[in-house]
């Protein structure tokens, strides 16, 4: 199988390359071919896909995309959607637990602490892993681009928010292996939307152009700001990430779920009826509603939120004001302001320096965020001639293309795009005074692939285990930075505390993937990991096995269709 480790290899047996935007609620799969981009229609015509899997509970019927959405309502709980906010994370981790809690399907605990979709499928109790239930949306991505191509597609890359860890970064590669995918290259979101961007807008004086990308989608918010340089004295264009910031946990789900509790409050103090928090049904055909109506309010000031029969046999109806619909989600909206005044602080950019305004995502339609927007820049207009949709899987194509040298187009052949680290990397130290120390080994918005070593020692005499946790994180305590991992280096010959010399290298590489070891230089023992190696990411055997069950799917899904 090709099951390649995707840490840019190219590899995968040529063919054609795709880009994939992976999207919480939509992926789109794009392909340049012809010196252009073309984004691809899936079996229903449609350029994007719902990134939803469904599972029918007495027989082995399982559906994808469009297909799944449509039969949502009529099987909420084995109606999997926004499986990115579970992947690559901890079952405990506080983001799992709130989703949860608005989700129609089951979500349990399983080993490693690694969350796992329960639902009912072939008439028994299933489990699945986040990373086999994305597995299965990229599969369709890939059968979408196949059928349209007409030739079997192993090759591409795959988009993630800029704020993925290594985890979730490491968990997208397993899920495009399960796919039967080579994962060439992860890239950032707002990354490629840039790239595609910066195609149809290279700039020509030699300046270059500062370019803010700003994403908002169904789950995840990303800023970068890019340096667009059209090098026209090595005739290279050159992408250069200064600096990115954002928030996995904030999206137009977000919104919805607003949408949601304003509509059970008005449920409830009407009806009295509380126990409609438990009908999944009735939540599911809400949330479709409250997800209209948030539509519609992009495009008209008021609309209602209208389920027939929603719960006890009772109407509900609502109006909805664009403004209510506005001071509801007041907080989120601020929330993206504060992340993107972060992130030009830290790029030391000042807003007039900002030459263009990119929108992508979805959410980007909400005319308060657009308004909000274009007051911090004073005014200035926001540039629409990328469709936010399909922008980010258009640059994942380019990316796909230039990686697999197969395009002549001088345009790509001449792009390179250099991404930065989201977040600070080090080892939690102690002395004498402090304890939980974050050493800072890779501060955030370090430009990669990058290599960085930094002198360690013991804390006590005779010592002669060290242990390293690997934290990341913006505080100068690990106790607020998040643990990627720990290893230890066995066998230092007994010395005085503070004696032995220790190098520690960290690595990361171009998916951003972070690799760190250590070596005793009197000794040279050395030892090492691959971050996402704990934090439960699949072992080859696990890929190879859910592999050959999607296989199965698939092939059972195929038989559905023909019949
Ligand atoms: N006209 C609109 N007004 C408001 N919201 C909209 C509009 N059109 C789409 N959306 C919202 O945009 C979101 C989907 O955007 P998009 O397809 O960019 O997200 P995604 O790529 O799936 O998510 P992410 O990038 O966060 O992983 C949904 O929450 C949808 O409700
Ligand atoms: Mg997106």
């Amino acid at each position: 199988m090709a099951a390649s480790s995707g840490n840019g290899k190219q590899g995968g047996g040529g063919g054609p390359a795709v880009g994939i935007d992976l999207g919480t609620t939509y992926s789109c799969v794009a392909v340049w071919r012809h010196d252009r981009g073309e984004v691809i229609a899936n079996d229903q015509g449609n350029r994007l896909t719902p990134s939803c899997v469904a599972f029918a509970a007495d027989d082995d019927e399982s559906f994808v995309g469009d297909a799944a959405f449509n039969q949502a309502a009529l099987n909420p709980t084995n109606t999997i959607f926004e499986v990115k906010r579970l992947i690559g994370r901890r079952f405990s981790d506080d983001s799992v637990q709130k989703d949860i809690k608005l989700w129609p399907f089951k979500v349990v605990a399983g080993q490693e602490d690694r969350p796992m979709i329960v639902v009912r499928h072939e008439g028994k109790e299933r489990q699945f892993m986040p990373e086999e239930i994305s597995s299965m949306v990229l599969a369709k991505m890939r059968e979408t681009a196949e059928v349209y191509l007409g030739k079997t597609v192993k090759n591409a890359v795959i988009t993630v928010p800029v704020y993925f860890n290594n985890a979730q970064r490491q968990a997208t590669i397993d899920a495009g292996a399960i796919a039967g995918l080579n994962v060439m290259r992860i890239i950032n979101e707002p990354a490629a939307a840039a790239l595609a961007y910066g195609l149809e807008k290279m700039p020509v004086s030699n300046k270059g152009r500062m370019v803010l990308v700003f994403d908002l989608g169904g789950g995840t918010f990303d800023i970068s700001l890019l340096n667009i340089d059209p090098g026209v004295d090595i005739d290279m264009g050159l992408f250069e990430v200064k600096a990115t910031a954002g928030d996995t946990y904030l999206g137009g789900a977000d919104f919805d779920n607003e949408l949601v509790k304003y509509s059970l409050r008005e449920f409830i103090r009407k009806h009295g009826s509380m126990d409609i928090k438990s009908n999944h049904k009735a939540l599911r055909r809400l949330r479709t509603a409250c997800e209209r109506a948030k539509r519609m309010l992009s495009s008209t000031t008021q609309t209602t939120i209208e389920v027939d029969s929603l719960h006890q046999g009772i109407d509900f109806r609502v109006t909805l004001t664009r403004s209510r619909f506005e001071e509801l989600n007041k907080d989120l909206f601020s929330k993206c302001m504060v992340a993107m005044e972060n992130c030009l602080r830290d790029a030391k950019v000042d807003k007039n320096s900002v030459h263009d305004v990119v929108l992508v995502g979805g959410s980007t339609r909400i005319p308060k965020v657009q308004k909000m927007l274009s007051e911090f820049f004073d005014g200035k207009e926001l540039c629409r001639s990328i469709n936010p949709d399909e922008a980010v899987a258009y640059g994942a194509a380019i990316q796909a293309s230039i990686l697999s040298g197969g395009t002549d187009d001088k345009r790509l052949v001449d792009m390179l795009l250099r991404e930065v680290t989201p977040l600070s990397l080090g080892i939690e130290s102690s002395d004498d005074f402090t304890r939980h120390k974050m050493s800072l080994v890779i501060p955030r918005n370090t430009a990669i692939p990058t290599k960085k070593v930094e002198g360690f020692t013991t804390f006590y005499d005779n010592q002669i285990d060290v242990s390293f946790p690997v934290y990341e994180g913006e505080s100068a305590s690990t106790k607020d930075s998040n643990l990627l991992g720990e290893f230890t280096l066995y066998g230092i010959p007994p010395a005085p505390k503070q004696v032995p010399s220790i190098d520690v290298t960290f690595e990361i590489d171009a998916n951003g993937v972070l690799h760190v070891s250590a070596e005793h230089m009197d000794t040279g023992r050395k030892n090492s990991i691959t971050i996402a190696n704990r934090s439960g990411r699949l072992n080859k055997e696990e890929i190879k096995r859910m592999a050959l069950e999607a296989e199965r799917h698939k092939i059972k899904r195929i038989k559905q269709t023909k019949a």
